[in-house]
């Protein structure tokens, strides 16, 4: 497992349709570690691979920063196909360093998707897994968690989002 560079907004590869896999070999095991590495270290709770500028529909979840109890899961190919409910939490992003976004979202979501073993899987959540799952999710569809603010709000984030655009064209 090797931890590997988070892509941070600016980068283009965020705003792509991640590809869907097709085939869980070796390089796609790999990957799934890392990303997990990634994560924990950064520390976050969910990581999409294109943030890892791979451009996969692979999803990570890692809930042990706030239970350690927890285990860390990937969803291949991840779909919504149900929701439920509305909530409003703050939410932050690995791709947005030090911006705290309050985000309106699903409270239940019903997901389907591929394990790393290569079975169909269905989960069910709710609250705060149901909102780690939409954001990740968006992700591999190319949205970012700022897409879901209206004009005023994202007005008001402009100087932060410059600049981390400015940091991303520095290449630091
Ligand atoms: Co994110």
């Amino acid at each position: 497992m090797s931890q590997r560079k988070i892509i941070i907004y600016g980068d283009s590869i965020l705003r792509k349709k991640a590809l869907p896999v097709s085939e869980i070999n070796d390089e796609i095991i790999k990957l799934t570690e890392d990303m997990i590495e990634t994560m924990y270290k950064a520390p976050g709770i969910g990581l999409a691979a294109n943030q890892l500028g791979i451009d996969k529909q692979i999803i990570a979840v890692d809930l042990k920063v706030i239970d350690p109890q927890a285990k860390a899961f990937i969803i291949i190919n991840p779909k919504i196909i149900a929701s439920d409910g509305i909530d409003t939490n703050e939410e932050g992003c690995l791709s947005f360093p030090g911006i705290n976004i309050e985000i309106k979202r699903s409270t239940y979501v019903k997901v389907e998707g591929i394990n790393i073993k290569g079975e169909k899987i269905k989960l069910e959540s709710e609250n705060l897994l149901a909102r780690i799952l939409q954001h990740e999710i968006d992700h591999i569809n190319g949205v970012l968690f700022i897409d879901h603010l209206n004009f005023v709000r994202k007005q008001l984030l402009r100087k932060e989002l410059k600049e981390l655009e400015f940091q991303f064209h520095q290449g630091t």
